[in-house]
């Protein structure tokens, strides 16, 4: 039997730089759900509120979008052996869609990434070396002598060939039926998505698909906030600045080597800004859209509805703006930035006097 659709974002192959669709390495990636965020909305005084749920894709974060496009450029060109260097997400995508292609994955992670991390890597065959050192140094001068004394095909944002998140701005138009929000904010770390979607934005428009051009939003962590650093000195280069240790560790690059000016001129271009938040800030975003839009996203990903509090209330989204949030990264890739206290999750003995009494203490905890 024959597929009516894709809904991949192989719908969209004419964009993407693979010349033979035999070669296309899909897990069915894209089309993630556009939710209309109500109640999380109406507490941040944004009516038009939407969340862009990738916390679905494949492997639970965007890097399946670059790749998916990425993989099958490397198979088409023959290579046998894909490698990254990693904060955790794009380790386990490359490891998935390196399997799915026949390749061997070799994928490299800065001590501390969260374990559920390096597991989901290991779990889909890759080869996971854990390095003492920091990401932006250490790890990727490691890499980057290892890809070319061992010919890897080099799966960092560097190559060229990764431009998958090209299709939130594809899915967006289709989503919004050939409408454009005014807002898209995206959880930055290299800047591949907001590169990749003003590109994307860009070529509906060229083909007069669209309109008009949403303002881009870089949401980072105020412990690794080059572009917010970028955007406040007005500055068309990125100073790369030492990253430290924050609650949204997939996001924690201070040195947006590749694609860092690039996806500076977006922001520009688009008249959007960057946002810097705090661990604190994060933490409540993550919780609100878990409680208020029913979606567990990973601390980095909540800094996108965070970006949209900040935005809010400084007044540069005004209450009747469409908003999209990208939620990046599911909050199962690092549990144990939820803290629970041993004692709250103690067994009860099985009376149901032991139930109502632990009912009654949660009820007094949530003050209900
Ligand atoms: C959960 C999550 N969100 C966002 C990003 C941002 O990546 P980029 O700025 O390259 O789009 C990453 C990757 O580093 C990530 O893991």
């Amino acid at each position: 039997m024959r597929q009516r659709r894709d809904l991949s974002i192989w719908r969209w192959f004419e964009f993407f730089p693979v010349r033979d669709r035999t070669a296309i390495v899909s897990l069915g990636e894209g089309t993630t759900p556009l939710i209309p965020a109500k109640r999380l909305g109406a507490k941040l005084g944004i009516a038009n509120l939407y969340l862009k749920n990738d916390t679905v894709l494949p492997t639970g974060s965007l890097k399946d979008r670059s790749n998916s496009v990425g993989i099958s450029v490397g198979k088409e060109l023959g290579f046998d052996t894909a490698s990254v260097i990693s904060t955790g997400n794009a380790a386990a995508s490359v490891a998935a869609y390196a399997a799915a292609a026949g390749m061997r994955a070799i994928v490299m992670v800065p001590k501390g990434t969260a374990l559920s991390k390096i597991i989901q890597s290991r779990a889909y065959g890759a080869t996971v070396i854990v390095v003492d050192g920091r990401f932006d140094y250490e790890v990727a001068d490691l890499y980057r002598s290892a890809v070319k004394e061992l010919g890897w095909y080099d799966c960092l944002s560097s190559n060229p060939y990764r431009v998958g998140k090209k299709s939130y701005a594809y899915e967006l138009v289709d989503q919004f039926d050939g409408g454009v929000p005014d807002w898209v904010i995206h959880p930055t770390a290299g800047g591949t998505g907001i590169f990749c979607m003003w590109q994307g934005f860009r070529e509906f428009l060229s083909l007069g698909w669209i309109n008009r051009l949403p303002k881009l939003v870089a949401a980072q962590s105020e412990a690794a906030a080059p572009f917010v650093l970028a955007v406040e000195k007005a500055s068309a280069e990125i100073e790369p600045v030492v990253a430290r240790e924050t609650i949204a560790e997939s996001i924690q690059v201070g040195n947006p080597v590749a694609l860092g000016w690039r996806a500076l001129a977006a922001l520009r271009e688009s008249k959007g800004t960057a946002v810097a938040l705090s661990d604190g800030e994060i933490l409540a975003a993550q919780s609100l859209t878990a409680s208020l839009a029913d979606i567990f996203a990973e601390p980095a990903a909540a800094t996108s509805v965070a970006a949209a509090k900040k935005l809010r209330e400084t007044g540069m989204i005004k209450t009747d703006d469409v908003v999209v949030c990208n939620l990046t990264g599911h909050g199962l890739k690092q549990p144990e930035a939820v803290h629970g206290s041993e004692e709250e999750f103690a067994p009860i003995v099985p009376t149901l006097a032991a139930l109502r009494e632990q009912i009654r203490s949660a009820s007094d905890l949530a003050g209900k």
